[in-house]
């Protein structure tokens, strides 16, 4: 991420958000070509003029080079299923787009999105499961190592989930000032020092005014304990954003604890049999959804009938 001496990202009405030099886009471009798939907040993408994309031939040669799809997958978070389906990122469909959603995004909502979107995936009842989320992307699209490039929202989700691995900023020489100016993590924050996200750092170098650092998380938000290093897909690199790794499998501590009482057979019943209702309607059009994954080469793509938000629903009711 690129920030302001005071730790902005844009500024207060929202109109600047680019004000790195060319070496931070370049690290920009570079960061990419280190991971399987880029993800942005709903605000980002509707606000810039962004493709999420792995940028021009040398970048998509170093990505090959370094074991990866030529493109990169491209993933979008929107709770409310509100992302402008006219913005940048629609335009070219070099490499497929996941949007991230959660129920409370509207049929009519849905049905636009799922029109420009490669997948558009119900993640959530209010919020975005990111644990789960992550555990279903490395599985069913080959996700080990994702990068994140805000904006502030969306990043202190991932905090607050304690996903997040390292941190990449850019320190540039600008104060932009403002209350409502966002930060590289917005929404809820900790409440106090023993719960915030503690870092370590792993880098800094100098590039003119610019000040590059990277970070590692060695405390995460919510998970309390100290976590252990993660095994990178690539040399470290310093750059600008927020890299992480879905976890290969769920860790029992953070299970949610499931309440046994009179009612809990009844509502996993009922919730069997929208599930089933829901498979139902996804078989009319499952054809399209799984030809439309296979043009895209690289995607790691599995011929299924029923799509996978359906199993992962499925399973989310078994336990
Ligand atoms: N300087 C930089 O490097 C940099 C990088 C990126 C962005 N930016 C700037 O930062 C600003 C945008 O930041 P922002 O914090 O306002 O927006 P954001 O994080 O890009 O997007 C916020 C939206 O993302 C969705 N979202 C966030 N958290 C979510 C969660 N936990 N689950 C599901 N969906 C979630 C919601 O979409 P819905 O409302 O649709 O539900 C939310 O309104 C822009 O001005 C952008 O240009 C700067």
């Amino acid at each position: 991420m690129a920030m302001t001496a005071d730790g902005k990202i844009a500024t207060a009405n929202r109109a600047v958000s680019t004000f790195g030099s060319g070496r931070d886009r370049d690290h920009l471009l570079e960061m990419r070509a280190t991971a399987d798939a880029v993800m942005a907040g709903a605000r980002t993408v509707d606000l810039n003029r962004v493709n999420l994309g792995p940028g021009p031939a040398k970048y998509r040669r170093l990505r090959l080079k370094h074991g990866l799809a030529e493109s990169n997958l491209r993933i979008i978070a929107s709770r409310s299923g509100t992302v402008n389906p006219n913005a940048e990122v629609f335009k070219r469909r070099f490499s497929p787009i996941l949007i991230l959603t959660t129920r409370r995004a509207s049929q009519r909502s849905l049905k636009k999105l799922r029109a420009v979107a490669d997948k558009v995936s119900i993640c959530g009842e209010n919020e975005i499961n990111f644990r789960r989320t992550l555990g279903w992307l490395r599985q069913a699209w080959g996700v080990k190592r994702l990068l994140c490039e805000g904006g502030g929202e969306l990043n202190a989700a991932l905090f607050r989930a304690g996903l997040v691995d390292e941190v990449h900023l850019t320190v540039c020489p600008k104060i932009f000032g403002g209350r409502e100016a966002p930060t590289i993590a917005d929404g809820v924050g900790a409440a106090d020092l023993a719960n915030a996200t503690q870092l370590k750092l792993k880098s800094a170098k100098r590039h003119g005014n610019e000040l590059f650092l990277v970070y590692r998380v060695t405390k995460a938000m919510q998970a309390g304990g100290r976590r252990s290093p993660t095994s990178n897909l690539c040399p470290p690199t310093s750059g600008l954003m927020l890299s992480f790794h879905p976890p290969r499998e769920e860790p029992e501590q953070i299970r949610q604890p499931v309440q046994v009482n009179d009612n809990f057979w009844i509502v996993k019943l009922i919730g069997l049999l929208q599930c089933a209702h829901a498979a139902f309607r996804a078989a009319a059009n499952g054809a399209r959804h799984v030809e439309r994954r296979r043009v895209h080469a690289g995607a790691g793509s599995r011929p299924t009938f029923v799509s996978d938000v359906l199993l992962f629903n499925f399973v989310d009711q078994l336990f």
